[in-house]
């Protein structure tokens, strides 16, 4: 069964529910998004009914709507800025918990709120597991100035296409306004370097790269017997 979708499926629900098995009493948290994130707030749905007082944060529409239509209360961050813990999803992950983020295009909101929280838990199965960041970093760039950014993207040594929506004409736009520019990088030989640069591009809301949160953070590999727990004292310098 292993590396099959029912395999997959089960993977991130266990490392969804075991996420949510870490959310405490009155704690303020972030809800990221994706298939894994919404095993979670399944999970943590049934802690709420059981008298658990929560709220989250959401970082998607999806993610608003699923947490609503299972009880969870939802908050901002202008209304509270600082979060217990953020729990996410992840597309990669290398060994010193560097990520690429933004399959769902939600990046932008997904940092924001790990950046507002004490600890980022990220759940994931583990084909997310790779031992060097390679291929596409998705951006998000304003329309107004996206081709302009795609020329410096360009610079950077990837090759920028603007991501297309799958049941609407035209690209994707973002839960912000914005496009994404899927970034076809053939090596990403220094991730926070490249992080740095990609934010220096006039028109760039953000990458998703996420490369400077792995000292707070929490990998949870799942797996149906037993999940693995990865944390920065695993992180080989
Ligand atoms: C959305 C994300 C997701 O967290 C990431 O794509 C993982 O998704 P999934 O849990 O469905 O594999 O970054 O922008």
């Amino acid at each position: 069964m292993a590396g099959t979708t029912e395999a997959v499926a089960a993977a991130k629900r266990a490392a969804g529910y075991q996420a949510a098995g870490m959310v405490e009493d009155e704690m303020v948290i972030g809800l990221g998004t994706g298939s894994t994130v919404l095993y979670m707030i399944e999970r943590l749905s049934g802690r709420v009914r059981d008298g658990l007082s929560v709220s989250g944060v959401p970082t998607s529409y999806q993610t608003a709507m699923k947490a609503r239509e299972y009880g969870i209360p939802l908050t901002t961050l202008d209304d509270n800025p600082v979060l217990d813990l953020a729990i996410d999803g992840a597309d990669q992950i290398d060994p010193q918990l560097r990520m690429i983020k933004g399959r769902g295009a939600a990046l932008t909101r997904e940092k924001c709120v790990a950046a507002a929280a004490f600890r980022f838990i990220v759940v994931a199965d583990d084909t997310k597991m790779v031992s060097r960041l390679s291929g596409v970093v998705p951006v998000e760039t304003i329309p107004f100035a996206t081709k302009t950014a795609m020329g410096q993207l360009r610079g950077l040594g990837c090759r920028p296409f603007i991501r297309e929506a799958v049941k609407k004409d035209g690209p994707v736009i973002t839960d912000n306004g914005n496009f994404i520019v899927d970034c076809q990088f053939d090596e990403i030989a220094d991730p926070a370097a490249l992080e740095a640069a990609l934010a220096m591009i006039p028109g760039v809301v953000e990458s998703g790269l996420f490369t400077r949160f792995s000292k707070n953070t929490t990998v949870i590999i799942g797996n149906e017997k037993k999940c693995k727990v990865l944390t920065s004292a695993d992180v080989v310098p």
